[in-house]
């Protein structure tokens, strides 16, 4: 619908009154179902010509117009249950080289120069939960949530085809599975056939279908949709020595298991039955989006541990992605939380591999350049999983009327000029306190899952609450609502809002109150201190209050802290340098104050046992006999110690193995305490 069409209407009340609904109807259609029925442009230009009529005929305006309203507040509808221990994702391969490198670094890890077997499971493509089991009897399940705390839905889970609720006396009394839900092709096919007749949401694929469907206060929706699952991983303790073992009792306990399951010991058989599931899985009942493979034996894949939120022991070998042609309409840019200028491509919609796709990444000015892309080209669309879709090339020779995308040289948002800093290829807005862009992006990046996880306040309210000058930091979130007890403008008197959803507002604010120090870190969105780095900077310093009197010194003439933070693994030269630039912002440090009065920010809590180690620093040198240093240092680190890569007067153990050279010298002149690979065994 092209404005001009509206200018040819007859604008009477009647059409506004129509109008009005059939934009509450697009609202509830986008925030509630989270399935936005119009493009975004479709819908600025409804919402543009209610503005307009609204301008013209003052007289007319409805009290509940939406030209006010910001959407709906989702629910906080379900409970949030922590997991008994972190549900973890894997890391993804895409070719077999990855594969290749994934065995090869566990040998490496294990000093071993064989292949330890393999299982091998296709990877479900639906939604991960885990479901408990006390005295034989189900009573709990959850959601996958931030990996650490799921939702509860045990209710859901209830209804699922053939899921057990009461297990054999043989079982384990206690038990926690976990597995995927998924919904087959033909019963997605079938859903999405009764919704449209009903003229009800369309899904875009099955797993959308399936997270939806679990995703129901009503269970007796889940009911209708005919979910499955599969188990593929038990979380209770020694609970059997191998994964294929552990899949086999799980079996005779009643739960389903995946029927392609296989092992393998080496390279060639497990890349060749990739392939033959690759070639096969258009037969399949139900969508998988790849391949797993896991270390079988418990006792390796408990020493190889896990690395930041996914096992060593395990890999994702995704299938390659799909590709199709469609038409650039236009390149739109967007400026992100860092003040990067990002072009996105805007497509003529296409379906590929059954996900409709309508924008794709164009990462930056180079990209467009080296691709040659210009805006009315055809060009090839590449989806893999997850991913943002990417442009992989243009067809040159159907080119017709296209014309050059001309990168702009002042930020879209604040007008700023824009610089391209020495060694990027980002084009940036430094703007970086004044942009809305990046202040928006950053109160948006602070209450998501992994930081402040404000649930069901969303990007639109955020932006509306910003707007309206009652937030302009991820702070003030948590004033508002002791702010508007003494306002005459009450947020619930905004058409949109409503009682309602300002209570449940609150509601998920205070339950956000509750923080860990590695969640409150993110949430200062820092540049460079994502979750990992969050997690080691709250590993090392364990309260808040050490956070804050550590790094507030960063920027003082001694170098001690400087040194303290490069020394900790996997903190470099660019990561300090962004965290001293954040602490020299007297802004910034006020907000912290502030902040530490607002939130209960807890002290990392190690789930690692108490071990005679725990809290020592320590350094490895030299080569070990009986283990890598590799696994040496995870173990360390799993036992509770921190472990450095530097000899300094903090350094409570040198581990020093065979030909260890200058630490050694270093640890003896500091008289720093001497351990060989034995006493250092002997001291686990
Ligand atoms: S194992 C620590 N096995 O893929 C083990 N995951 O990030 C973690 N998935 O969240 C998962 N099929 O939801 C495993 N056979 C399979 C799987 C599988 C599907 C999902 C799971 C996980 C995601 C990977």
């Amino acid at each position: 619908m092209s404005s001009d069409l509206f200018a040819n209407q007859n604008k009477n009340f009647s059409y506004y009154h129509a109008l009005i609904q059939k934009i509450k109807a697009y609202d509830k259609k986008y925030y509630q179902d989270n399935d936005p029925a119009i493009s975004d442009a479709k819908y600025d230009l409804l919402r543009q010509e209610l503005i307009n009529i609204e301008k013209e005929h003052p007289e007319w305006q409805q009290a509940d117009s939406p030209s006010n309203q910001v959407g709906y507040v989702v629910k906080d509808q379900f409970n949030k249950i922590t997991h008994i221990k972190p549900m973890l994702s894997l890391t993804n391969g895409f070719s077999t080289d990855d594969i290749k490198d994934f065995i090869h670094k566990i040998q490496k890890f294990l000093n071993i120069d064989y292949c330890p077997k393999i299982a091998i499971e296709p990877k479900i493509d639906g939604i991960s939960f885990a479901a408990r089991y006390k005295n034989h009897s189900f009573y709990q399940g959850l959601t996958r949530g931030d990996g650490k705390i799921g939702e509860d839905i045990t209710e859901n889970l209830k209804v699922i085809e053939n899921l057990p609720m009461k297990l054999p006396q043989e079982a384990p009394e206690n038990l926690e599975v976990r597995g995927e839900i998924y919904m087959s092709k033909a019963d997605f096919a079938k859903l999405n056939r009764q919704q449209e007749e009903k003229g009800q949401k369309i899904f875009a694929n099955p797993r959308n279908a399936a997270s939806g469907s679990l995703r129901q206060l009503d269970t007796s929706i889940t009911a209708m949709r005919k979910l499955k699952y599969f188990i593929y991983n038990v979380a209770s303790e020694n609970f059997a020595n191998s994964q294929s073992e552990s899949l086999i009792k799980i079996k005779k306990y009643g739960f389903n298991i995946n029927d392609l399951n296989k092992a393998a010991t080496d390279l060639s058989t497990i890349v060749e039955y990739y392939k033959v599931i690759s070639e096969r899985r258009y037969e399949l009942p139900y969508d998988i989006d790849g391949m797993v493979y896991k270390i079988d034996d418990c006792i390796l894949q408990e020493r190889l541990g896990e690395i930041a939120r996914s096992p060593r022991w395990a890999i994702a070998h995704k299938f390659p992605a799909e590709e199709a042609k469609t038409k650039l309409e236009n390149i739109i840019i967007q400026v992100g939380r860092t003040g990067v200028l990002t072009p996105v491509a805007i497509l003529t919609a296409i379906n590929i591999g059954g996900v409709i796709v309508k924008r794709a990444s164009l990462h930056n000015e180079d990209e467009i350049l080296r691709k040659k892309i210009q805006i009315g080209d055809i060009v090839n669309i590449k989806r893999a999983g997850d991913v943002i879709p990417q442009i992989t090339s243009v067809e040159l020779n159907k080119r017709e009327n296209t014309h050059k995308f001309i990168f702009p040289k002042y930020c879209p948002v604040c007008n700023s000029i824009v610089t391209k800093l020495a060694g990027e290829a980002a084009i940036r807005c430094l703007a970086e306190y004044s942009c809305k862009a990046q202040i928006l992006g950053r109160i948006k990046y602070s209450v998501s899952l992994n930081g402040l996880n404000i649930i069901g306040l969303r990007d639109k309210q955020i932006e509306f609450l910003y707007n309206k000058k009652l937030i302009a930091n991820s702070y003030d979130i948590f004033t508002l609502e002791a702010r508007q007890k003494n306002s005459i403008t009450r947020l619930e008197n905004y058409p949109g809002w409503g009682k309602l959803s300002v209570k449940n507002l609150y509601k998920a604010i205070n339950n956000s109150r509750k923080i860990t120090l590695e969640k409150f870190i993110y949430a200062l969105a820092i540049k460079h201190v994502g979750s990992n780095i969050a997690q080691i900077l709250s590993k090392h310093f364990i309260t808040i209050n050490s956070f804050i009197d550590n790094l507030a010194k960063v920027n003082n003439e001694d170098k001690k802290i400087y040194n303290e933070l490069l020394n900790i693994d996997g903190v470099g030269l660019k990561i300090v340098a962004e965290l001293a630039k954040y602490f020299a912002r007297s802004a910034n440090l006020l907000l912290l104050e502030n902040f530490t009065k607002e939130l209960n920010i807890l002290p990392y809590e190690s789930n690692q046992i108490e071990s005679k180690i725990s809290g020592k620093i320590i350094v490895f040198t030299g080569s070990l006999k009986n283990t890598t240093r590799l696994e040496a240092k995870a173990k360390a680190e799993k036992l509770g110690a921190k472990v450095a890569s530097a000899i300094s007067s903090k350094t409570d153990y040198l581990v020093a193995g065979e030909g260890s050279g200058s630490k050694l010298e270093k640890a003896q002149k500091l008289a720093i305490k001497i351990l060989t690979e034995e006493e250092w065994i002997n001291l686990l």
